[in-house]
């Protein structure tokens, strides 16, 4: 063979991937444990642990139990966790009183977490459909929702969050001018240490069925959240949105849904650089449950794959229901 001539094929790509120590040397993502944040479902009572019939797996906690999911998340290496308050109707008012309480279960849950286990991240949920009457994220004025009433309110939320320990505020809420009205409040407060993760991009997904569920709003809920959560149909707003809130303060920002929206994730990081999360959120959990337990899929391979995706799509971590599958893998 003449040497000057290129051989065929030029470029061999299958060289790369010919061994297990090879693809580790070339790999570009990795799943790391400190990447997760496992989400938990907090509820009055004592010792009570009751399962999330659409969620398998998950568990709706009392403060108590919450504080020993907590220990064993820490051992299996997870750092950060986020607090969802589950409530019945007898919880839900008009005015919301409750999502400002500082007794209420989430806030006892951070302050109890943060005593036990004072170097685990954790994040809170802004919003008032856990506490609204209508399980909408805003009040509700002749079938309305109206945008700075809420704001007022997500505030006094945001700061009885923080005065419970919190270390990050996660409004999830989507009124418009919300994260800079927290960010003044968490300043003038004295805590100017406290994060914003702000939901930036959160779209009107059907992906989010079994969450109501598992914070009881499936029930309550009248009509849909399209006037203030976005339309899957759009990307170029979800950049208007991550720049608006990161100009507001946002120290971090959220895509959710998470793998219905990986170019969501993509835009955002390259667009702006910032830590940038998705939220797998609990349709996606029960989709490859559900897949899972008919045999039709791998969970453990399906849930690992899609946990890397978020870092490929370039997320800096992810918010999901398998945090801790995922950690007992990692760890083994
Ligand atoms: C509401 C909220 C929702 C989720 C987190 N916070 C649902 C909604 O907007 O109705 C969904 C999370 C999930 O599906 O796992 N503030």
């Amino acid at each position: 063979m003449n040497p000057l001539q290129a051989p065929f094929p030029a470029t061999r790509l299958r060289r790369t991937r010919q061994n297990p120590a090879i693809r580790a040397l070339v790999r570009e993502n990795e799943l790391h444990v400190g990447d997760l944040i496992w989400p938990v479902f907090v509820r009055e009572g004592e010792n009570v642990e009751e399962p999330v019939p659409s969620m398998p797996g998950v568990l709706r906690r009392s403060v108590d139990r919450i504080v020993e999911a907590a220990r064993e998340a820490a051992d299996l290496g997870i750092r950060s966790m986020c607090i969802f308050p589950y409530t019945g109707m007898e919880a839900r008012t008009e005015d919301c009183a409750g999502a400002w309480d500082p007794k209420n279960p989430a806030n006892r849950a951070i302050a109890a977490i943060k005593q036990t286990l004072p170097d685990m991240v954790v994040m809170t949920d802004v919003a008032l459909d856990t506490y609204n009457i209508n399980g909408h994220d805003g009040f509700v004025e002749d079938g309305r929702i109206v945008n700075d009433r809420t704001v007022e309110a997500l505030v006094k939320m945001a700061l009885s969050q923080a005065e419970a320990g919190a270390d990050i505020i996660g409004p999830s809420d989507m009124m418009d001018g919300r994260i800079g009205a927290i960010r003044n409040a968490l300043e003038a407060g004295g805590h100017q240490d406290v994060m914003i993760l702000s939901y930036a991009a959160k779209y009107a997904s059907a992906y989010y069925g079994p969450f109501r569920d598992a914070v009881g709003a499936s029930a309550a809920l009248s009509g849909d959240k399209k006037t203030y959560q976005m339309d899957p149909a759009n990307s170029d707003e979800a950049l208007r949105l991550v720049a608006r809130d990161l100009a507001e303060g946002a120290d971090m920002v959220m895509v959710k849904p998470g793998q219905p929206y990986l170019d969501i994730c993509r835009r955002v990081k390259d667009a702006f650089g910032a830590p940038t999360f998705a939220y797998q959120v609990s349709g996606e959990f029960a989709m490859i449950k559900a897949a899972a337990q008919q045999g039709w899929i791998d969970e453990k391979r399906v849930m690992m794959e899609s946990l890397l995706g978020f870092k490929r799509a370039g997320c800096d971590g992810v918010l999901s229901y398998f945090a801790l599958d995922a950690a007992r893998l990692l760890q083994s």
